[in-house]
């Protein structure tokens, strides 16, 4: 079955390479869960377990433990903004399942898309919505100078990194050093590119440097975000009671079959079956880590025209700190084929990323709009598509009414339940005393 899925996906466009495989053992043939054909078993297997999160060459610092610190520190951090009162954890709240539970993102203004949660977030091959970032670090740097979000500017960034002394410090311990910012004449105070409006002051400030001067700020830049990238990495969810049971396929254990319940049984045979489900939220991450247009009707009130994925590709190509630039660690073979080959298509048009599952049942509301508040408005809306709106002739040719009854689905909310793993080091949750380790 695994090579109809590849054909399948194939035929759908999605080059995704798989999440690295786990060294896992084969099931034993005896004491396999009753109910489920051998096919089955098979496309279970593949869902379980979720290794650690694949590497980012692009990231020299994506595993290092100084990095990691420094990046929580700054995670929860709200002097990097322009008013100082907005850091990530304004949106990303930790005791929110890392979102707000807001049908949209807002802080120094309103944003047009959900908040996404940060759970298993270092499993994405494009981040945001829309996979305008090719890397956890990349994205970073997004919110830190939207008008809406933290609304800072790079110069800015790196004169707090340079001025502050622990910041310097934990800086300097990971990065090195900092370039001389002090001379005023060079380095002005706040100053950033600003797509658009050349008159802008900060615009005007970020032309008006020397070009090395820029080099040397952007680094900073980086460097921040993958600090704070090194941190994200560690909010991974993965032993859930789904995983038990398939541990116990594995080993032949039914004890810890019986994790998961009859109901969430019943479920998982619905998602891999009828409802179609698996098509798209398929691999250990529930997500095939890329787009589809899942024709979810606009908020009411909200944007309306949301190209998604189609100016996704477009800005993921033109972003200087992309895997292929000058910022990236390893800017070699495996970042080009992953941003050279994108082709902006057609059928791109309204298509968002494909969420993982585990954990959905706390991160509500739901959607890129957070359209549907409840996850039984999710599968109300999967079961009939009653509202869909079909935004182009290339619709997505996946998603057909599934037609469930009610008894179906509560069992597929039974298995989405049985996702769910919120265990992590509570010590994750808050800003740590110092940016550096002792
Ligand atoms: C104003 C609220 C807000 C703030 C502040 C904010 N974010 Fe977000 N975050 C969002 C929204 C909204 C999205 C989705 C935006 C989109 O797709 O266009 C998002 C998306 C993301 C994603 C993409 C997740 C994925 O699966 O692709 C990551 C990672 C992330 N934010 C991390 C951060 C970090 C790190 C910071 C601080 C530097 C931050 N965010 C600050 C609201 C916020
Ligand atoms: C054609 C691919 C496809 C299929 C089939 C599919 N999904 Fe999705 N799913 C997506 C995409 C893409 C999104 C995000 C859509 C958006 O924001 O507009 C999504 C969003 C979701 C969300 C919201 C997650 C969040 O964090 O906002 C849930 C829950 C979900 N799907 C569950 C399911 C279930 C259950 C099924 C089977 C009944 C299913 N999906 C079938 C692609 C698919």
């Amino acid at each position: 079955m695994r090579s109809i899925a590849i054909v399948f996906l194939a035929l759908l466009g999605c080059s995704a390479p798989p999440i690295p495989e786990p060294e896992v053992k084969a099931p034993a043939s005896d004491n396999l869960p009753r109910g489920f054909t051998a096919e089955e078993i098979e496309r279970i297997l593949d869902l379980s377990p979720l290794p650690d999160p694949p590497p980012d060459p692009t990231n020299r610092f994506y595993e290092d433990e100084r990095a990691a610190h420094l990046g929580q520190f700054l995670f929860y951090e709200t002097r990097l903004s322009g008013s100082g009162e907005v850091s990530c954890a304004t949106c990303h709240l930790p005791n929110k399942d890392w979102g707000d539970g807001k049908k949209l993102g807002e802080a120094e203004g309103q944003m047009t898309r959900h908040t996404m949660t940060l759970w298993n977030v270092a499993y994405n091959r494009w981040f945001f919505w829309d996979g305008r970032a090719d890397s956890l670090w990349a994205q970073a740097l997004g919110p830190l100078e939207e008008p809406r979000e933290h609304a800072g500017s790079r110069l800015r960034f790196a004169h707090l990194m340079h001025d502050d002394a622990d910041l310097r410090r934990a800086y300097t311990q990971v990065f090195g050093a900092l370039p001389d910012l002090d001379d005023a004449s060079r380095f002005p105070p706040e100053g950033r590119p600003v797509p658009g409006d050349p008159e802008h002051p900060h615009a005007k400030a970020w032309e008006g440097m020397r070009e090395e001067d820029r080099v040397a700020v952007n680094r900073v830049f980086a460097n921040i975000g993958k600090s704070i990238a090194a941190f994200e990495r560690k909010l991974v969810s993965r032993r859930s009671s789904f995983d038990d049971f398939v541990a116990g396929i594995r080993e032949g254990d039914l004890y810890k079959q019986m994790e998961l319940h009859e109901d969430a049984r019943r479920g998982l045979k619905l998602f891999l079956g009828k409802a179609r489900c698996f098509l798209c939220h398929s691999g250990p991450n529930f997500t095939d880590r890329e787009f589809h247009d899942t024709r979810v009707p606009p908020l009411k009130g909200g944007k309306r025209l949301d190209p998604g994925r189609y100016d996704g590709v477009e800005k993921v190509i033109a972003d200087p700190f992309n895997g292929t630039g000058a910022y990236s660690d390893d800017p070699g073979e495996a970042a080009e084929v992953k941003v050279d080959y994108l082709i902006r298509n057609g059928h791109n048009w309204s298509e968002f990323k494909t969420p993982s599952l585990r954990n959905s049942i706390v991160t509500a509301p739901y959607m890129h709009q957070g359209q549907f508040a409840t996850l039984d408005e999710v599968l109300e809306y999967y079961s009939t598509l009653e509202g869909a709106v079909v935004n182009h002739h290339q619709a997505e040719r996946t998603l057909v009414p599934v037609n469930l009854t009610e008894g179906e689905k509560r069992d597929l909310h039974a298995f989405l339940e049985a996702l769910t793993d919120l265990s992590l080091d509570p010590a994750l949750k808050r800003k740590p005393e110092t940016p550096y380790l002792p």
